[in-house]
């Protein structure tokens, strides 16, 4: 955990952006995989996380919009427990911890919130996105648990998000860690993509070394020789001359800080010339990008900044054809990237996305496309100092997306779809790094991963 400071500070300006009511923050419990005693491993809640810092399955909190005061709700460990588990601490001493000496047993919980809702005061809550969580608060607002998501409260959403979207100094040191961990990842990967390996000797490889140095993956490791598919995760290929390795993937630190790098390894080592063009292209989309993020600059516009440099790219190779602006205002260059340039991350890789991404990366006066392609950029908003985001363009020739749109003669003035046959077998590429944005300009977070054609190749070696 921080200092219990970090948790004060935070609810304080909580409580000074919410006007009244209640917030109800309902921690995780533990989730069975397969019986009850047997739960996948336990990962809290990010919002609790970020208040309460709590990292125990079984805790709720109000805070008190109106008297300013907190409370967490939990119960003690019995005898059984610590048989099991080892000595713990008391509910009072976990509160201390985050700066709250009020507390409740979790039945209490309940007579609370039912004083409330007699008074008819309003309790805000964030949307759910586990059962058990719909369920234990549809039970004590007496609500339809299924109707959770829609009534959970704008204002808490709003105010969370402008709050969690500004990186303390505290986390991105927490995020540094965990790019640490990232790094070993990838550069084990990569000194690992050799023919005849496996994929899930590597992804096993990968996630151990998460778990590792940290408290494992911050989502599902993707990696695969078939990167055309966005987000693989089947492992079961083995890895052939001729196919390049994408690995999407990266370590929570300990206090539950996300990374997430994505890069593209030759199997072998070396990338042949056709290979080495598309990435070239892909590899100027990035650091373009990079280099022009700063306070104020739009995302959306990065995102289509990106996307010329990928179909200009194309246009010169003889894969896309006709004005490249026109192009890119169509979405032709959608065949080749159709995902959006990168997303916020911070406690959730994507950061905030179960508080819904339209209040994460949109706003009032930003609305989300409903473009093919474009509909998918997660986060258009103007960059602001201390947001943190990835940038992850990529180009990809997806065998069944090649051929609906040939079939639809779709884009037809820009893709010379007779070119794209030979080109069904090439997989994809990805090229994703994490920053932050400073004052002035930006920083590149984490220690560089081998990038640029000859590092990779020199890493592979
Ligand atoms: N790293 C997976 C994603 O960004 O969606
Ligand atoms: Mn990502």
């Amino acid at each position: 955990m921080f200092k219990s400071e970090v948790y004060v500070k935070r609810r304080a300006s909580l409580h000074k952006l919410m006007k009244s009511g209640i917030g109800l923050f309902i921690g995780n419990v533990e989730a069975p995989m397969n019986y009850p005693a047997n739960a996948y491993h336990f990962r809290q809640d990010s919002n609790f996380l970020y208040f309460f810092g709590l990292d125990i399955p079984g805790f709720a909190a109000i805070m008190d919009f109106d008297t300013g005061k907190d409370r967490i709700f939990g119960d003690d460990f019995s005898l059984d427990d610590i048989i099991w588990m080892g000595p713990q601490p008391t509910v009072k001493e976990l509160a201390s911890t985050c700066g709250i000496t009020d507390t409740a047993p979790m039945s209490k919980l309940e007579d609370f919130v039912r004083d409330a809702l007699s008074k008819k005061r309003k309790v805000h809550f964030l949307p759910p996105y586990r059962g058990e969580t719909k369920m234990t608060l549809g039970a004590l607002l007496k609500e339809n648990p299924c109707q959770m998501k829609t009534l959970a409260s704008t204002d808490l959403i709003k105010a969370v998000v402008e709050l969690r979207s500004v990186k303390e100094q505290v986390e991105i040191e927490e995020i540094e860690k965990a790019l640490t961990v990232t790094y070993n990842m990838h550069v084990t990967a990569m000194k690992m993509c050799k023919p005849g390996v496996r994929e899930q000797e590597i992804f096993g490889t990968i996630e151990g070394i998460a778990y590792a140095g940290g408290a494992g993956p911050a989502f599902p490791v993707i990696l695969s020789i078939n990167g055309q598919t966005l987000h693989n995760h089947n492992h079961n290929n083995i890895l052939r001359k001729g196919r390049m390795m994408v690995t999407d993937a990266g370590a929570e630190s300990l206090l539950h800080y996300s990374s997430d790098i994505t890069r593209t390894t030759p199997v072998g080592g070396r990338f042949s010339q056709k290979q080495k063009e598309i990435y070239e292209i892909v590899l100027k989309a990035n650091t373009e990008s990079i280099k022009a993020s700063k306070p104020g600059m739009s995302n959306r516009d990065l995102h289509l900044n990106a996307c010329r440099i990928i179909a200009a790219g194309l246009k010169e190779l003889g894969l896309m054809k006709g004005d490249t602006e026109e192009a890119v205002k169509a979405g032709a260059h959608t065949l080749f990237m159709p995902h959006g340039l990168g997303h916020m991350m911070g406690l959730d890789v994507h950061d905030m996305e179960a508080l819904g991404e339209n209040y994460v990366g949109y706003d009032e006066k930003i609305k989300r496309s409903d473009q093919f392609g474009l509909a998918f950029l997660r986060f258009a908003l103007p960059h602001k100092p201390g947001y943190v985001f990835t940038i992850e363009p990529g180009c990809y020739f997806i065998p069944e997306l090649i051929d609906k749109w040939k079939a639809e003669r779709k884009h037809k003035e820009f893709i010379p779809y007779n070119k794209l046959e030979s080109w069904k077998e090439f997989g994809g590429i990805r090229i994703e790094d994490d920053i932050l944005i400073t004052d002035k300009g930006h920083k590149l977070l984490g220690k560089p991963v081998p990038k640029t054609v000859a590092e990779i190749e020199s890493q592979c070696s």
